[in-house]
């Protein structure tokens, strides 16, 4: 029997998307709701289709190199990893904020006009391609969390991030000086995966849509 892989985030869209997999009847075993588990992979009620729980940064690796068939992951991640075997066709409209960019409340304005900025990010490809646009060569120091922390320790002058309620911007005397993206999460699939195994695929993807216009 095939197995498929269905990557899935930890966290906060995790939350959201379980109602989802519910209503399209894919229910994961037990231990999969056990915070204490150190368990990654999970069997469902389907015999052929297991769950992986991973970082969501790495959904997109695991489905791009055709490990899990399919996965659910924030628009933020396909922005800066944009591989071609990813297919996106399913926004769930769930893990809703956006990626901004956000500087000192009482930064230098004109900071943003020189040619040359520094940006403490996740993501420093999307950063890249953002300032790119707007002519600016940006110098991206990646750090992985607590990016608020950085204009106000000289690290830099603006911070590329997620905001949602703008609570940890304000919490750090932030402001959000442009919105980047509206960011969401996808359904995504492995293009290759879906044309071979698509039959036993798609059930499932016709489910989790079902259950989203249900
Ligand atoms: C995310 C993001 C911001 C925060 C924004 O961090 O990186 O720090 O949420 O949310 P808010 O606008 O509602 O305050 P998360 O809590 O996921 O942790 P992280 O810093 O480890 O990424």
């Amino acid at each position: 029997m095939t197995k498929l892989i269905f990557a899935v985030p930890k966290g906060r869209i995790l939350e959201e998307l379980l109602p989802i997999l519910q209503r399209a009847g894919i229910i994961p075993e037990a231990s999969f709701f056990d915070l204490e588990s150190r368990q990654l992979r999970f069997t469902t009620n389907h015999p052929n289709l297991d769950i992986i729980r991973v970082r969501s940064f790495d959904v997109a690796a695991f489905v791009a190199f055709g490990a899990a068939c399919m996965g659910v992951v924030g628009k933020d991640v396909l922005l800066e990893f944009p591989y071609e075997e990813i297919y996106a066709p399913i926004d769930l409209k769930i893990g809703k904020c956006r990626l901004s960019m956000a500087g000192l409340k009482h930064a230098k304005q004109n900071d943003i006009n020189s040619s040359h900025v520094r940006v403490a990010t996740k993501y420093p490809k999307a950063t890249q391609d953002y300032f790119a646009k707007k002519a600016i060569q940006a110098e991206c120091i990646k750090l992985n969390g607590a990016i608020e922390l950085a204009p106000s320790l000289g690290l830099c002058s603006y911070i590329v991030d997620l905001v949602s309620s703008g609570n940890t911007l304000t919490a750090n005397n932030l402001v959000e000086v442009d919105k980047i993206a509206d960011i969401s999460s996808y359904l995504v699939l492995n293009r290759t995966l879906y044309k071979t195994e698509g039959h036993l695929i798609k059930p499932y993807v016709d489910g989790i849509v079902g259950a989203l216009n249900g």
